[in-house]
């Protein structure tokens, strides 16, 4: 079954060839984040405007790098949420519109359920049950998976998601968005020991999450080093690098905590967050030492893209499932509410 796959929840356009016999045939992304810089954050209005652009030529693409013919796709995957309804709505109404004109079946893809499975399309993958740290902008949640829609929701941020606070601590230095990959090249630089941050609820038993606190933290001591006269990019680097063994040691205790409690040592890591080399290098360790093994996705397929929502919808796809011609569209998705395969 060959499945072309849209991606566009905020603001990355991603087409994605899929076939479950060949495996993945081709991607195309068109990442907005020159659009939105100057604003420090995604313009809701400005991503749904771009998508209408981008879409028709990245699905030329993919057909031509791939050598399909359009009469060659059997179904079509879109995000259908949770995002931003706007850009979400571009998605839907491109792959409905589609559908309906090559009389194929479209199927609405769960934006997170597409991050959870990105790891299915690297040469190991792992194999069900396992416990999967969700690690994006808009989510940090922990979930154990028994299967495709069989997710048991086991913990998750009470306030910031973990790459929303790379961001936001990053904008606080008055650094580039996005903060995730800036951050994470000054703390190359950093000096260890320097600055020691709390990490924030692993003092208490529980698999939430916190990074409001944190954040402010982070700002109040670049401020502190600021009034002292002491801006330099050293300071910085090293601000950055306490910032970030933080998180990384936060999530490591609660991903090792998660695994303790479910009795299981395979860990997945999705989501824009997890191409954090700091963090993956930690959750090795930890599951190392738990003789357990943990996998992700090429930094690529981490954040957002058109590849993991063809696989999760062709998934679906092939366990018969698929929609009507109605365009519905969740701003707001629980992922526990998917049907189990
Ligand atoms: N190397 C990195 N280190 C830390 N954070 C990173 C890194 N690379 C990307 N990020 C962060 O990942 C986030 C983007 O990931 P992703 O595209 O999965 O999120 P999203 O789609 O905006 O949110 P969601 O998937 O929850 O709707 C940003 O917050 C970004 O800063
Ligand atoms: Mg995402």
């Amino acid at each position: 079954m060959l499945v072309l796959g849209l991606e566009t929840s905020c603001d990355e356009t991603g087409v994605a060839l899929y076939d479950s016999e060949r495996g993945l045939l081709a991607d195309a992304l068109f990442s907005q984040i020159d659009l939105h810089r100057a604003y420090g954050g995604v313009v809701p209005e400005l991503a749904s405007r771009d998508h209408v652009k981008r879409m028709l030529p990245l699905i030329r693409e993919v057909l031509g790098e791939a050598g399909c013919a359009a009469t060659d796709i059997d179904a079509i995957a879109y995000t259908a949420g949770p995002g931003l309804v706007g850009a979400l709505l571009v998605g839907a109404s491109c792959a409905q519109a589609l559908a309906f004109a090559w009389d194929i079946p479209a199927i609405g893809v769960h934006h997170m359920e597409g991050h959870l499975l990105a790891p299915m399309l690297e040469a190991t993958p792992p194999t069900f049950p396992f416990v999967a740290l969700l690690v994006s902008g808009g989510h940090t949640q922990l979930v154990r998976v028994d299967g495709i829609g069989q997710y048991q929701l086991l913990g998750e941020s009470l306030d910031d998601a973990a790459g929303e606070a790379f961001d936001k601590t990053a904008k606080l230095m008055g650094l580039r968005y996005p903060g995730g990959p800036e951050i994470a090249r000054l703390a190359e630089r950093g000096t260890p020991g320097r600055f020691v941050f709390p990490r924030p609820m692993t003092d208490r038993p529980g698999l939430d999450f916190s990074f409001s606190g944190l954040k402010t933290f982070t700002l109040n001591t670049w401020q502190q080093c600021c009034a002292n006269g002491d801006d330099s990019e050293q300071t910085r680097c090293d601000v950055a690098l306490a910032f970030q063994q933080a998180v990384v040691e936060t999530l490591t205790i609660k991903c090792r905590r998660a695994l303790k409690q479910t009795g299981l040592n395979s860990l997945v890591i999705a989501g824009g967050v997890s191409a954090n080399r700091a963090l993956r290098t930690s959750l090795e360790d930890m599951t190392a030492a738990l003789k357990g093994n943990v996998f992700y996705a090429r930094p690529a397929f981490c954040t957002d893209n058109g590849a993991m929502i063809a696989y999760a919808g062709c998934q679906r796809l092939l366990a018969g499932q698929h929609e009507g011609l109605a365009i519905n569209v969740q701003a707001r998705w629980p992922m526990e509410q998917l049907p189990a395969l």
